[in-house]
């Protein structure tokens, strides 16, 4: 099992949130207990610098990939590209994917020519800044290549481009990379479990969002995302007509397919006042922590946590060996 363990201290001069994204022990332990019902060992491997050394040892013959890796923008494809180089199969995306899907205008690029994605402007450059102008304001300010809701902390929103660009600066500064901004999209929220492989990919659950605070602009962040319980109410399926449920899931197939998901991703939306959906981004390696993750949560009326993992195996070993049964 690939994954890269959350350090217990964070350097000084570094945000608070910068290790969100990796697992715990925990999550290791409990995954591992998980595949360890189908097959006779699983060793987990920090996809660090030491992977190509470790599987070149030689007796892997699968990697069950968590890792989010190391490094910018490319870094969660990178212990998959290991995988690919060492001829090692693993689970989950590939490379592209997992690289597509960790920058956020990249996935919308793909995405916006068959669903519709929130009005945006990325800032890698100050000349990107008179772009600002032309958003419909209130915006939300995020770092364009991070997960987790890192760096998406308690004020996000700005009402004026002046505001944006005080929060890209910020951004830059506390995470180094572009920011992605977004008009910012009041109503519903609801995130998407998928699991299989085109054709055959199904819909794990669909979970609306509701915050415990009501006011319209509810940001789905990191404070809340760590205080879930008191903060957020969960609804699965989500307080919405079947209609439109079923509008969600086709468009979160659609999405899953058109960034080459494989095995299982969660993709987020919301939903505004008119009834319009919006993507806002899919994670092709959703966190696995069970407290804590919402695939977890929302495919919790289908599978145990047991059962999620070994589906995501069972997925990935179908796709590597079709003619199994
Ligand atoms: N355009 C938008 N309009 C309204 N809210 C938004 C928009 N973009 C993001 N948000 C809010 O910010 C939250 C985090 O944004 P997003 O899902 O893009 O970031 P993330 O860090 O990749 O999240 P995750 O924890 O799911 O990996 C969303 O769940 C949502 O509540
Ligand atoms: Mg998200």
């Amino acid at each position: 099992m690939l994954n890269n363990l959350r350090p217990g201290k964070i350097p000084a001069d570094m945000p608070d949130d910068c290790f969100e994204e990796f697992d715990s022990c925990d999550t290791v332990a409990c995954i591992r207990a998980a595949l360890l019902e189908l097959v006779a060992e699983v060793v987990p491997l920090c996809a660090d610098r030491t992977l190509p050394g470790r599987l070149s040892e030689g007796g892997f013959h699968f990697a069950f990939n968590i890792a989010e890796g190391t490094g910018r923008r490319c870094r969660e494809a990178v212990p998959a590209a290991v995988c690919e180089l060492m001829g090692i199969p693993y689970s989950a995306s590939d490379p592209l994917t997992l690289g597509l899907t960790l920058d956020k205008a990249m996935a919308r690029r793909v995405v916006g020519s068959e669903v519709r994605v929130p009005g945006a402007v990325l800032v890698q450059r100050e000349a990107d800044f008179a772009a600002l102008e032309n958003l419909c304001y209130p915006v939300i300010v995020k770092p364009n290549d991070e997960g987790s809701s890192k760096g998406i902390r308690d004020n996000p929103i700005a009402d004026d481009p002046a505001g944006a660009r005080s929060r890209c600066e910020r951004l830059l500064r506390h995470y180094g990379c572009p920011s992605l901004v977004e008009e910012f999209i009041e109503g519903i929220e609801v995130t998407v479990g998928i699991l299989g492989n085109t054709p055959q990919e199904r819909v794990l659950g669909v979970m609306e969002i509701e915050p415990v605070t009501r006011g319209a602009r509810f940001v789905y962040s990191l404070e809340v995302k760590r205080d879930w319980r008191k903060c957020v109410t969960y609804h699965v399926p989500p307080r919405l007509d079947a209609g439109t449920v079923t509008m969600i899931e086709e468009t979160a197939i659609r999405a899953f397919r058109l960034l080459g998901c494989r095995d299982f991703a969660r993709i987020d939306f919301r939903l505004d006042r008119s009834g319009t959906l919006f993507f806002l981004e899919c994670n092709a390696l959703p966190g696995l922590d069970p407290a804590n993750s919402d695939i977890v949560f929302l495919s919790a009326n289908a599978l145990n946590y047991r059962q999620l993992v070994q589906g995501i195996l069972v997925e990935a070993a179908r796709r590597e060996a079709p003619s199994t049964p």
